[in-house]
């Protein structure tokens, strides 16, 4: 699998999802501060895990990412992404139909009102809400990509749909 975590920071989940995906898989793992960036890279040299990550500066408003993805990680930072809408279509565009994604939010800096209306931006995007499982100190909802809705992504790019 690819799979891909979002606002990594210095990769707490990077290094758990490198460990999930095994030898054949890849994490990318994206961040808009270089120095989490560099923390996250010494870490998973350190775990012998760094073959498996690939680190990405994006900026605040862009993924930059143009290659399918299998499953999606945002936690704890989907609150300080400057336009929601754009995210989550980003997100679906590079998401196999029916992949998932998980969204979990810091209580109370975010209430359960404002994951409620990301939850609806994500929605418009195009995924629909699979579970809410509880998560220590947060909230979370489990995402996962509607079927049978073209990459936007690909079509600029020329690559097949999913
Ligand atoms: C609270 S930290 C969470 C880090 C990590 N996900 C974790 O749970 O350990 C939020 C991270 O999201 C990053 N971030 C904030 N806005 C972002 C954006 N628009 N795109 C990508 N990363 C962003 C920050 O630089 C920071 O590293």
């Amino acid at each position: 699998m690819t799979v891909m975590d979002i606002g990594c920071g210095m990769g707490f989940f990077s290094l758990g999802m490198a460990r999930l995906v095994g030898s054949d898989g890849k994490v990318l793992s994206l961040d808009i501060q270089p120095q989490m960036l560099s923390v996250l890279v010494r870490r998973a040299k350190r775990a012998g895990l760094f073959q498996r990550i690939e680190t990405k500066l994006i900026e605040p408003d862009g993924l930059g990412v143009d290659e399918p993805v299998d499953f999606a990680l945002a936690f704890w930072m989907v609150h300080e992404v400057p336009d929601q809408a754009v995210f989550f279509q980003e997100v679906a565009d590079v998401l196999h139909p029916g992949s998932r994604m998980f969204v979990s939010e810091p209580k109370p800096h975010v209430t359960e009102k404002d994951l409620e209306e990301t939850t609806r931006i994500a929605e418009e995007a195009g995924f629909k809400v699979l579970d809410r499982p509880p998560v220590r100190l947060g909230l979370a909802v489990v995402l996962e990509k509607s079927n049978g809705r073209p990459l936007r992504a690909a079509l600029g790019n020329g690559f097949a749909l999913f």
